[in-house]
């Protein structure tokens, strides 16, 4: 008789345990119809993983969330929104479904349902309606590393998630792209390379060295390794561990990772208030995106870019703030209430914030509900709107000879108002550098303001919309004319002015797209 097949729950020698139920697979969704049943929080986070993954994603559910709305707006067409309760034709050509209502007698139903036309399911919390059980992920570009305990504890794989994603080093992100594109040039090239060569090509040192964004040097020395196999030349790569002043590659020295991250009666929870930036996600700093990876729960704004969200775990929890004129889904009370609730209940709160916190984002207002609540609170600074905008248009906000100073203003301030606190006046005559946000419906009265303050009309001004995005647009002329070519121009929100000579720099330092000629609308 040959040996017994390996079955679910079987002893198996190397591993030190016994066979998972699972059969881990990696699925293409791209342009594959996903239905989600559900309008929630935790639906919200499966949309956002099925979308990222290319699917064509249906919703169903009679109550939409605020943060799956926001998700539409991003996603457009590959999204279809059926506001109502489940019906089984909605299965119709779903690739597989995922059922995450709060209610088990409806998820119970779409299994069912599901499983009668064979189409996978996965029903949130439920594993005896799963088909398929979506694990914790680490993401490092191309590479992700998948985890589940085969639904025995949500809490094990979330623990082991978040070691790994302190313990991989994120250079394997670059590391798989350079592996990728010397495979492609050797099969070009017809140039075959054993399976042992490869893995022998693989060091630590290529990884130190990438973390110096010695890209080149590293593909050369891979390539250099696979053409030579046998070799154990290591050429002139930097070795980490003989390298003064460099860390290590292996792992990260944080001194949390002994730690338990919470504490059930809350000892452990912290709000930290981190700034986005303006948009282009590679402007969100090192500290903030470290930051967002180990929050417990991410409560973020609408003029942040949802690819931030990206760094926060499978398991953690998003929730969208975001306030738009004319609609407030949380007020700012709300919010500080939300915060610090779920601090205290003892989550690493992760409060998200287009820019800076502190320029104009009511970042203040939130650290003192934390001081009022005990509850201890963080500041990492972002890049604002203020600078970044100028920045992105060629406008250095101060520049020997043109202007010796800045200074940033609310367009929520009525220069109507007798009892403005703005010195307009002393602003006029100041002749530095004036930086409008939240500033393009009151632009008009801003400018008349200025120039009735005595600032000369033809002093030079500009207003960038969308700022560091694919879609920037900067619209140039003087403080005389700026209102009326920004409305031609259609510019909206979010737009940002710049008013001063250093404006006159634009169109020679401009370096995020073209700017052409003062007074003409250019696109990025
Ligand atoms: C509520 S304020 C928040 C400012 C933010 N805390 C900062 O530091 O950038 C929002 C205003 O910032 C400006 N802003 C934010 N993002 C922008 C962008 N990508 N392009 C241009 N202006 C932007 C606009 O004036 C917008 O109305």
């Amino acid at each position: 008789m040959g040996p017994e097949p390996l079955r679910p729950g079987v002893a198996r020698g190397d591993t030190g345990g016994s066979v998972s139920r699972y059969f881990p697979v990696a699925l293409d969704l791209v342009d594959r119809r996903c239905l989600v049943v559900g309008g929630g929080a935790v639906a919200a986070r499966k949309i956002r993983a099925l979308l990222e993954a290319g699917a064509q994603v249906v919703v169903v559910a009679p109550d939409i969330s605020p943060g799956i709305q926001h998700l539409v707006g991003d996603a457009g067409a590959q999204i279809e929104l059926r506001r109502r309760r489940f019906e089984p034709p909605d299965l119709e050509d779903a690739f597989v479904v995922v059922t995450a209502t709060n209610d088990p007698s409806v998820n119970a139903l779409v299994a069912e349902q599901a499983r009668a036309r064979r189409v996978l399911v996965n029903a949130a919390d439920d594993p005896a309606n799963c088909d398929f059980i979506l694990p914790a992920v680490v993401h490092r570009g191309d590479i992700q590393i998948a985890i589940t305990t085969g639904g025995q504890s949500p809490a094990l794989a979330r623990h082991l998630r978040e070691r790994l994603d302190r313990d991989v080093p994120r250079e394997y992100a670059q590391l798989a792209d350079v592996l990728g594109a010397l495979r492609e040039e050797l099969r070009e090239t017809g140039t075959r390379v054993s399976a042992t060569a490869w893995q022998d090509a693989i060091s630590d040192d290529a990884l130190g060295a990438l973390r110096e964004g010695d890209v080149a040097r590293v593909t050369e020395f891979i390539r250099s390794r696979l053409l030579h196999f046998g070799s154990d030349s290591m050429g002139d790569l930097p070795t980490t561990s003989s390298s003064p002043g460099k860390r290590e590659v292996s792992s990260d020295p944080s001194p949390t990772i002994a730690e338990p991250r919470r504490d059930v009666r809350g000892g452990r929870g912290r709000i930290v208030l981190v700034g986005a930036g303006p948009g282009d996600p590679g402007l969100l700093t090192v500290a903030g995106q470290r930051a967002i990876s180990e929050a417990d729960v991410v409560v973020y704004d609408r003029l942040v870019n949802a690819v931030l969200l990206d760094s926060a775990r499978a398991d953690a929890r998003t929730v969208y703030a975001g306030k738009s004129r004319g609609g407030a889904p949380m007020s700012q009370e709300e919010i500080n209430q939300l915060i610090c609730d779920e601090a205290s209940m003892g989550n690493v709160v992760v409060r998200l914030k287009g820019g800076d916190p502190f320029v104009f984002g009511r970042g203040g207002e939130e650290a003192l509900a934390a001081v009022q609540a005990g509850i201890p609170f963080t500041v990492i600074p972002g890049i604002s709107a203020a600078t970044a905008a100028p920045a992105y248009a060629g406008i250095p906000v101060t520049h020997r000879g043109l202007s010796s100073s800045f200074t940033v203003l609310t367009g929520h301030e009525d220069p109507t108002k007798p009892n403005t606190a703005v010195d307009w006046d002393v602003l006029a005559r100041a002749g530095g550098t004036i930086v409008l946000l939240m500033g393009v419906d009151t632009l008009p009265g801003i400018c008349q303001r200025l120039i009735a303050a005595g600032l000369a009309p033809e002093t030079p001004a500009a207003v960038i919309q969308d700022a560091t995005r694919e879609s920037q647009r900067t619209v140039t002329g003087t403080v005389g004319d700026i209102a009326e070519r920004a409305s031609a121009a259609r510019i909206r929100a979010p737009a940002t002015t710049v008013i001063g000579n250093v404006v006159e720099l634009a169109p020679i330092l401009s370096w995020w797209g073209s700017c052409a000629e003062a007074a003409h609308e250019t696109d990025r």
